[in-house]
């Protein structure tokens, strides 16, 4: 397992370009099942979840074939995903434990094929993470639930979903894309309410639009959709990650340094942008990019994590990292998911001053962090150890980053170009 080393205390400096969208780029590549004519992605991220969910998809028979080329001056690959051969209706446990997100092929398979098994994706770092609004949904449309052997079993009487009015009890990104596309090709119209409006949602809308899906309200709370017979070819670039460009943001503010992060509308990272600047972070934006010049003297803030708009979960570790060195306390809240907060113990081994109670964190601003030996609990909270060892003068070593490789792409290379000391050592 690959470590990495980081001599921290300098400040960033320099452009970064943010790459595809993992959280759009994984249900993009689920909705080829839905088609059996081809769908072209451009601009997907090269990281390992992206490879899971590619051997998920091969596993099933879509036939994917892989091009390395710039995209439009976009760093990212091109997959073409052609759905024509499916022949297999089971994702197993053996790729579903490796990445939870697996499961937004059961609204493509149950929809296409009339069923789905999936295994279940068991406990998780994270939390608990169910997936009963995912299940809710798809029995409103006609879906047979069974929890047999560890999978869960989803099928139609006649092969067919039909329409309905569903309301979500809570907001979930991975059930509305799950029941968006499951819509799309059942008979009638299906109305979401309380639908997830996260931009990743969005994106997948768009090209499902793009393979003749009807959908109407995209960007909304409330999505209507006509099914239709079939879905046919279509081209997507994926969507910038905002995730991406939000931890670039807070490491050029960390390091009181100054960076451009391009290829990005700000508009999808507005909560972090305003946060940032009410910590005092002076914040530039164009339409498609923004630049970040640190400068020191921290303000606290307060913030909580909310659905799309509100702040981010996913961002949340690394806001927890930056305000570690506000002058004064501030106050953070999870509201998505529980048990998001194992980067706590790793960055208080490098100095931070931080109480949990419950889902809130109470964090006392210190001068500095320090560098120590650290590990990695999951993708965002890994991340927030590297921005703290960006800042920490002494050098750390952060094991078991495998988890960063899940999200970040080139993150070592994209930090060295900024002027970072970085590197990566394989473990013996
Ligand atoms: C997606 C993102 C993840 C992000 C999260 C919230 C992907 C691949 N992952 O995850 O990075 O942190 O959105 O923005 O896009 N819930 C239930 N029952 C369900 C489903 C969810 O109770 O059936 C709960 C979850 O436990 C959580 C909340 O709903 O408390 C939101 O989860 P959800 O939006 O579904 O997250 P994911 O789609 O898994």
């Amino acid at each position: 397992m690959d470590k990495i080393h980081i001599n921290g205390g300098i400040p960033l400096k320099g452009k970064v370009k943010i790459s595809g969208a993992k959280n759009a780029a994984l249900p993009l590549m689920a909705a080829s099942i839905l088609s059996s004519e081809p769908l072209t992605l451009s601009n997907i991220p090269h990281l390992s979840d992206i490879t899971t969910m590619a051997n998920l998809l091969v596993y099933l028979g879509v036939d994917l074939h892989v091009d390395g080329r710039n995209d439009n001056g976009n760093c990212g690959r091109i997959l073409t995903l052609n759905g024509h051969d499916v022949n297999d209706i089971c994702a197993p446990y053996e790729i579903v434990r490796k990445m939870r997100a697996s499961i937004v092929v059961m609204g493509p398979l149950l929809a296409r094929f009339g069923r789905a098994e999936i295994s279940l994706p068991g406990g998780c770092a994270i939390g608990a993470r169910p997936i009963d609004l995912h299940l809710h949904a798809l029995e409103k449309m006609g879906a047979k639930v069974e929890l047999k052997d560890g999978y869960v079993k989803v099928g139609t009487q006649d092969g067919k979903l039909r329409g309905a009015d569903i309301t979500f009890e809570k907001v979930s990104v991975g059930a509305t894309e799950n029941s968006l596309m499951a819509a799309s090709l059942a008979f009638g119209t299906t109305i979401l309410r309380n639908a997830a409006k996260e931009p990743e949602v969005s994106d997948l809308a768009q090209c499902l639009v793009k393979m003749g899906a009807k959908i109407q309200g995209i960007g909304t709370d409330t999505l209507t959709i006509e099914g239709v017979e079939k879905l046919s070819a279509a081209q997507h670039s994926v969507l910038p990650d905002r995730i991406e460009a939000g931890t670039y943001a807070i490491a050029a503010a960390i390091t009181g340094g100054k960076v451009t992060i391009n290829g990005i509308n700000p508009e999808i990272l507005q909560s972090t942008l305003d946060i940032l600047k009410q910590s005092g972070v002076n914040i530039f934006t164009t339409e498609n990019s923004v630049t970040v010049d640190g400068v020191g003297n921290l303000q606290p803030v307060d913030v909580e994590t909310e659905p799309y708009p509100g702040f981010p979960t996913d961002m949340q570790a690394q806001l927890v990292a930056l305000m570690s060195l506000a002058q004064g306390t501030s106050h953070i809240s999870e509201h998505i998911f529980e048990n998001r907060f194992m980067h706590i113990p790793e960055l208080q081994r490098m100095g931070a001053d931080i109480k949990i109670e419950g889902n809130q964190l109470t964090i006392k601003g210190v001068e500095s962090f320090h560098g120590a030996e650290v590990m990695a609990t999951d993708l965002r909270a890994s991340v927030a150890m590297v921005l703290a060892a960006l800042q920490a003068k002494e050098q750390t070593t952060i094991s078991r980053v495998y988890h960063i490789d899940r999200g970040y792409e080139r993150i070592e290379e994209k930090l060295c170009a900024l002027g970072a000391n970085i590197v990566r050592a394989k473990d013996v």
